[in-house]
């Protein structure tokens, strides 16, 4: 199966991070997913470059930085130094999504274009040469544990198609927000095949399993 699993560190107990992280490594996740959030793009407020950079220094694991900040080309270069394996920009939040992407993939990293749920699919096309990955947001940004929005479905299959027939076919759909073992499978029906769950998988006291139920869908 080629679906990857990304745990957000969000809904993870954050005087443990470090714990959390190595308990959702063993238990098989792909990626660590960042949600970074600046209480302006968002209303809430998370983490800086810090943290990533202290879990780079103790996992050798792909981090996936999830940039929900105003501007946040101010802030790529800090994010890619302290070790992200990706970074994913918000086209809501800067006039410059096509020079953010461009930055980000100057430091030799991936380079992911995210889109909230009331965003549509016309800025894709010019900005497919700079894509690595698309995150297609299933809920309002801003909190973890809200319920999936299932209107987000038809854009989903609309973007997968819109990729392939862009010659875009390795560029993979990642899906953030209300991810469950029921929801997953709509969503990877539609044609996403990155999963972000936060509480799928931290609320549950074996994450091992929790990451095996979200894996179940094929
Ligand atoms: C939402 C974040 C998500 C969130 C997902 O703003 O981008 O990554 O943590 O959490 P769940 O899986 O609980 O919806
Ligand atoms: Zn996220």
């Amino acid at each position: 199966m080629n679906h990857l699993v990304a745990p957000s560190i969000l809904s993870a107990d954050f005087a443990r991070l470090a714990e959390e992280v190595h308990d959702v490594l063993e238990g098989g996740a792909d990626w660590i997913h960042v949600d970074v959030m600046d209480g302006v793009f968002v209303p809430n407020i998370t983490m800086g470059p810090i943290v990533v950079e202290a879990l780079r220094r103790k996992f050798d694991c792909y981090l996936d930085v999830h940039l929900m900040i105003e501007r946040p080309e101010r802030h790529i270069d800090a994010f890619a130094a302290a070790g992200a394996s990706s970074i994913s920009v918000h086209q809501e939040a800067t006039p410059h999504i096509h020079r953010a992407l461009q930055q980000i993939r100057s430091h030799g990293i991936s380079a992911g274009l995210a889109l909230n749920p009331g965003t549509g699919l016309d800025c894709v096309a010019p900005l497919a040469e700079e894509l690595d990955l698309l995150l297609l947001m299933t809920v309002n940004p801003g909190f973890g544990g809200q319920p999936f929005l299932t209107a987000t479905l038809p854009k989903i299959a609309q973007a997968r198609e819109l990729l392939d027939r862009l010659g875009k076919k390795h560029v993979p759909i990642e899906v953030d927000g209300g991810i469950s073992p029921d929801t997953i499978r709509q969503a990877a029906a539609a044609g996403a095949t990155v999963f972000v769950a936060g509480s799928a998988i931290f609320a549950k006291p074996n994450r091992k399993e929790a990451i095996m139920s979200l894996r179940s869908v094929e």
